[in-house]
């Protein structure tokens, strides 16, 4: 067990709720008027919130659709549109002049765009791609730097119903290939290139890669030149971005879709070689992005500016940088560029000169920004900070301590946040001005969401550690796997029998009933804050012709929470050159996120006598713990002892 879960076990500091004269959820009574609300009519009390909080262009008339389950659908027979939800209705509302977006390129320069501003570009954007041939339905693949055109081409998509699958900026040409086949886009959105400490990162060159070969069916790439950085260029099947948008109308009627109709797409890693592409739906989905961003965060539209530092190409990035806010017609703040550059008071200077009032980010952030030191925030006012945020590993209770004291001087509430790409919003978090906190816990479910910790049996644990379990069904849940129901039903479903949800997380109740997430359980690793498969690792190392079989695992990490570290056999001897070789080769195939920290050349792997790789002893090896584990039954046990040193 590494040592910051073990720091979280012994932790037993707690911080009592600051009071807020004005919050969304004031207090745990309020709280828990909202969880007897659910109880008492759990349908009842979603439909009203949807109606409350959505715009609907034809109302729904059923709440929740459990006939097919796992396959669930919500206020399915309703018809909504997202842009409409996150634009037109604040501007129809008399907020056209508000700031949706304030945007920092990393060069400094800064962007303000109003809720009408964004409207017009989104729709001429909208307007623009039908102009190319995307029908609603389509999927439109984005791969973009976090640019303001990355919103708007998101919402554009959102207006005609095309399907968005945002693929992250730092993924390869290959991974992006991958995700082109598996979603069959028509049209791909792209940049020459993005930002990234001082220097371009060209997007474009991978994008034509990406799309050699036979089994895409892209026939048109839409360019926004961001950087001024040369790129080659394919005759009719290129188009500039502001070509595309030059002579579009500033108007175009928001399709009303069905509640149940794909928004988005988006690839997270799972235990096989394969990324599962999570399916999300229009109207859970939006409503449970809204109702986070005003219980969770205590977003007060208006008032707040709300800085999610995740890229649009995570699920944190889509639910909390773009749809949240927007959903509630708040400002967002979005930063193009590396949070330490030029020096590591940036995020702090960003914070201090846009008054940013609520912040979140990643632990693992945190705990860089922690050894670059405290004169960095020292050297700016943060005062207008007043809610924080942490989301995507668990947090331990010292990195925790110094974002209260030192980021939050001592006043602002930490919202630990448990979520997943697949539940598409907060499940289990603090309420700001409510709840009770405890370093390295998340505290509750949020009020309508069922989560429980369950023994391997399926039994509720009190007090006690075991598996996470979601045991309702909520607006938000991944509505698939993007054309593998099977995989869907198997991966999430199966564990407990088809009827709760299985999130794939270890995690431990207390007394007081507040969950602690203790990291995943299956073979997905957790490295800075990204999800990363084993198996997809280990899979790029053998595609290489040196390697004949190799295992990956984590290995605790203090800034990152996990490393890299691959056991690799290869067909003949090798050396260190061969081992930066493989990182290369691992950064082509998939992207710079999931290099191998460290590479060990091995004779053999361990496995049991069924051939399976015995990964809970080559964790302990790369931890460089003490082996305790019986290895009788090894097929050879002096494989073992091998492993503790390179092979080459
Ligand atoms: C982990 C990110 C501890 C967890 C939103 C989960 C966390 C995975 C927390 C999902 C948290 C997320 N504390 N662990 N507050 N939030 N995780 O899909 O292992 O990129 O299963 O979604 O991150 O990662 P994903």
């Amino acid at each position: 067990m590494s040592d910051s879960i073990l720091s979280v076990l012994n932790e037993e500091r707690t911080f009592p709720p600051v009071h807020s004269t004005d919050a969304n959820i004031d207090g745990m009574a309020a709280y828990q008027a909202l969880c007897d609300r659910f109880t008492a009519d759990f349908e009842g009390t979603w439909g009203e919130l949807a109606r409350e909080h959505l715009a609907w262009a034809h109302p729904f008339s059923r709440v929740l659709d459990e006939s097919n389950a796992p396959f669930y659908r919500w206020f399915d027979d309703g018809m909504l549109n997202v842009s409409a939800n996150c634009l037109d209705r604040h501007v129809e509302a008399g907020l056209g002049e508000r700031f949706a977006i304030i945007w920092e390129g990393e060069d400094g320069e800064v962007r303000r765009i109003s809720y009408r501003a964004l409207l017009a570009d989104v729709c001429r954007a909208a307007n623009g791609l039908r102009a190319l041939g995307v029908e609603r339905g389509d999927r439109v693949v984005i791969y973009m730097p976090m640019i303001p055109e990355a919103a708007v081409a998101m919402l554009a998509c959102s207006r005609i119903g095309a399907t968005h699958s945002v693929v992250f900026g730092a993924f390869a040409a290959q991974a992006l290939r991958d995700r082109l086949i598996d979603t069959g886009a028509k049209v791909v959105i792209t940049a020459d290139g993005g930002w990234r400490k001082g220097e371009v990162h060209a997007l474009k060159p991978k994008v034509d890669e990406a799309l050699k070969g036979e089994g895409v069916a892209v026939n048109k790439v839409v360019v926004v030149t961001h950087c001024n950085h040369p790129v080659d260029w394919v005759e009719g099947r290129d188009l500039d971005w502001y070509i595309m948008l030059e002579g579009q109308r500033e108007s175009c009627p928001p399709e009303p879709l069905p509640a149940e109709h794909p928004l988005f797409i988006l690839y997270t890693s799972g235990s096989t070689g394969k990324p599962k592409g999570i399916v999300h739906s229009t109207g859970g989905y939006l409503l449970w992005a809204r109702l986070t961003m005003l219980w969770s965060f205590d977003f007060h539209p208006g008032r707040d500016l709300f800085w999610c530092t995740a890229d649009i190409g995570w699920i944190t990035g889509h639910t909390y940088s773009v749809y949240g806010p927007l959903a509630c017609g708040g400002t967002t703040m979005m930063y193009e560029g590396v949070p330490t550059y030029p020096d590591p008071g940036r995020m702090w200077r960003i914070c201090a000169h846009h008054k940013v009032s609520i912040f979140y980010t990643a632990p693992t952030a945190i705990r860089a920004l922690i050894k670059a030191g405290d004169e960095w925030p020292a050297r700016h006012n943060l005062s207008s900070l007043r809610v924080l945020g942490t989301v995507g590993e668990p947090i331990n209770p010292e990195a925790w301590i110094w974002y209260h004291e030192v980021i939050g001087g001592g006043r602002c509430p930490i919202v630990d946040t448990w979520w997943q790409t697949e539940t598409g919003g907060h499940m289990i978090s603090p309420l700001p001005f409510a709840t009770t906190l405890k370093p390295g816990s998340a505290s509750k479910p949020l009020p309508g969401i069922s989560a429980q910790v369950l023994d391997v049996d399926g039994n509720a644990v009190r007090d006690g550690g075991g598996l996470l379990a979601l045991t309702r069904p909520w607006p938000s849940m991944l509505r698939g796997i993007w054309g593998d129901d099977r995989r869907y039903v198997d991966t999430y479903w199966h564990r407990f029998g088809g009827h709760y949800y299985f999130a794939g997380d270890g995690a431990r109740i207390d007394s007081d009933g507040d969950f602690w997430i203790m990291g995943r359980v299956d073979d997905v690793l957790n490295v800075s804050g990204h999800r990363l498969g084993t198996m997809e690792i280990e899979s790029a190392l053998v595609s290489h012709p040196a390697v004949a079989e190799a295992a990956v695992v984590g290995r605790p990490d203090e800034v990152k929470g996990e490393a890299i570290f691959a056991f690799v056999v290869l067909k003949q001897a090798g050396g260190a050159d061969l081992k930066d070789a493989l990182r290369d080769h691992v950064a082509e195939e998939i992207g710079p996120i999931a290099k191998p920290d460290e590479i060990r050349f091995a004779h053999g792997l361990p496995k049991t006598r069924s051939g399976k790789i015995m990964r809970r002893l080559l964790r302990d090896i790369a931890a460089g713990n003490t082996i305790h584990q019986d290895v009788s039954t090894l097929e050879d046990a002096a494989v073992v002892e091998a492993l503790h040193k390179d092979a080459c």
